[in-house]
C-alpha cells in the first residue's frame, strides 16, 4: 500500500467529520478549514514539517486538533516511529500556543466538546484526555505553603488556610490569592530530592500523572516546548513525554519565545546595578578587592561601549532581524568584550550569590543578541 493509499481512509473520515458530523452540532462546512485540516493530516502521515498561514477565524484550532485526534487514535504513525510510551499507551500530540487563554480554551472547551461529539458518533471509543502543562511556578508547593503559613499575618492566613483542606495543585484554581501570596507558596528552584515530601507531594503527583501515557494531548506554551527540547538536547529528563507530533499555533510568536529561551538579554541599568552591587559588597579578608574593583570598572566601561554603539550607531528602525544582521559583527565584538569582563569577575566571585550566579548564567549562555 502506498502512503497516499494509507491516508485515504483517515482523509475520508476527516472530511466526513467536517461535512456530516460537525454540521449536526452547529458547525458549517468551511472549505478553507477542510483544506487546512487535510494538509495537517497529510503532514502527520508523512511525518513531515508543514507550515501554514490562514486568515483570522478560519477555524484553525479544529483544523489541527481533528487530524491530531485521528493520528493518535487511528495509530497512523504506528510502525513509522516508536509511538508506544513505557506504559504501552500511544504517544501524545503536543499543542504549543503562545497565550494561556488559548491553552485554557483548548483544554476546557474545545477538546471536551470534540470528545463528546466524536464519542456520540462512535468515531472514538473513550473520551479524549488533555493535560495543560505549565512551569513549576504555577503550582502549589506544600513545603513552602506550610512554612509561609507559619510566619505570615492573620489576614493572609485567613485566605490561605482553606487551601490546606483541598487537593488544589494549580494555583490558577485558587480564589483571592495575590501575586505576593503566590510567589511565596509556589514551587520554586529549591524543589529537589532534599525535600522530605519529594515524590509524594501534590505537585509531584501532578507531574507523575502528566507524564503518564493516557493523555491524547499535552498542551503548553512555546517556552515550555522549547524548555523540553533544550533538556532533551542536553540528555536531561524531558518535561513532556515522548510525542508523535507537535502543533505550534500562534507561531508568529515562536521566534520571540526561542530568543528568550536560547538567548540572553543585557540591559544597561541591570549591568550598572550589578556592578554597583559588587562594589558595595564587603569581601572576606584575602580577596583581592583592587582586582575586583578594576574588573567592575571594566564591566561598566564595556557595558557603556556596547550600549553607546547600539544607541548611536544602530538606527532604531534597524532593530529587527535585518539590523541585527547588518550590525552583528560590531555588536558581537562589544558584547563578547563585556561577557569576558563578566566572566572574569564571576570566576573570582564567591560572595553575593544572586549577582554572581546571574553573571555566570550570562557567561555560560550559548549566544548573544541585540538588546538595549
Ligand atoms: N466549521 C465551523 N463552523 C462554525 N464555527 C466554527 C467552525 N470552525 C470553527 N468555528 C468557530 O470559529 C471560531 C474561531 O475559530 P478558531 O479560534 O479556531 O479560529 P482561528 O483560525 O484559530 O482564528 P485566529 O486566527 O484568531 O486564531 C471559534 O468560535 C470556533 O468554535
Ligand atoms: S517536593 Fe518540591 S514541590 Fe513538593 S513539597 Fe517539596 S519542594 Fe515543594
Ligand atoms: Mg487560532
Amino acid at each position: 500500500m502506498t502512503t497516499t493509499q494509507r491516508q485515504d481512509a483517515p482523509r475520508a473520515l476527516l472530511r466526513r467529520i467536517f461535512t456530516d458530523v460537525l454540521p449536526k452540532h452547529g458547525f458549517a462546512p468551511r472549505e478553507k478549514q477542510m483544506e487546512l485540516a487535510d494538509e495537517v493530516l497529510s503532514a502527520f502521515c508523512r511525518r513531515d514539517i508543514f507550515l501554514a498561514e490562514s486568515e483570522v477565524g478560519t477555524g484553525k484550532t479544529l483544523a489541527y486538533l481533528l487530524p491530531a485526534v485521528l493520528a493518535r487514535r487511528g495509530r497512523l504513525n504506528e510502525g513509522k516511529i516508536p509511538t508506544a510510551l513505557p506504559d504501552g499507551s500511544q504517544a501524545p500530540v503536543v499543542v504549543a500556543t503562545s497565550s494561556i487563554a488559548l491553552q485554557r480554551a483548548i483544554e476546557r472547551e474545545t477538546i471536551p466538546m470534540l470528545s463528546e461529539i466524536l464519542l456520540q458518533h462512535e468515531i472514538i471509543k473513550t473520551p479524549l484526555a488533555c493535560v495543560l502543562r505549565k512551569g513549576k511556578g504555577h503550582f502549589l508547593c506544600e513545603r513552602r505553603f506550610v512554612h509561609f503559613l507559619r510566619f505570615t499575618d492573620a489576614r493572609t492566613k485567613e485566605v490561605l488556610l482553606p487551601l490546606a483542606a483541598t487537593t488544589l495543585t494549580d494555583l490558577a484554581g485558587a480564589k483571592n490569592l495575590t501575586a505576593y501570596m503566590k510567589r511565596h507558596i509556589c514551587v520554586d528552584e529549591s524543589c529537589g530530592p532534599d525535600c522530605p515530601r519529594y515524590g509524594e507531594c501534590r505537585y509531584m503527583r501532578y507531574l507523575r500523572d502528566a507524564q503518564r501515557g493516557g493523555y491524547d494531548f499535552q498542551v503548553c506554551n512555546h517556552n515550555y516546548l522549547l524548555a523540553d527540547l533544550i533538556r532533551r538536547s542536553k540528555g536531561q529528563r524531558p518535561l513532556i513525554p515522548d510525542y508523535q507530533g507537535v502543533v505550534i499555533d500562534e507561531a508568529h510568536k515562536f521566534l520571540d519565545a526561542a530568543r528568550q529561551m536560547y538567548g540572553c538579554s543585557l540591559s544597561l541599568p541591570e549591568l550598572t546595578r550589578i556592578a554597583q552591587d559588587i562594589r558595595d559588597f564587603t569581601f572576606s579578608p584575602g580577596v583581592p578587592t583592587a582586582d575586583i574593583s578594576r574588573e567592575t570598572d571594566r564591566i561598566l566601561s564595556k557595558s557603556r561601549l556596547l550600549f553607546q554603539y547600539l544607541n548611536r550607531e544602530v538606527p532604531p528602525e534597524q532593530d529587527g532581524d535585518d539590523g541585527a544582521e547588518r550590525y552583528a559583527t560590531k555588536i558581537r565584538e562589544r558584547t563578547e568584550q563585556l561577557l569576558r569582563a563578566l566572566k572574569r569577575i564571576s570566576t573570582r566571585w564567591t560572595g553575593c550569590s544572586r549577582s554572581g550566579q546571574w553573571a555566570r548564567n550570562i557567561c555560560s549562555g550559548s549566544g548573544t543578541r541585540n538588546g538595549r
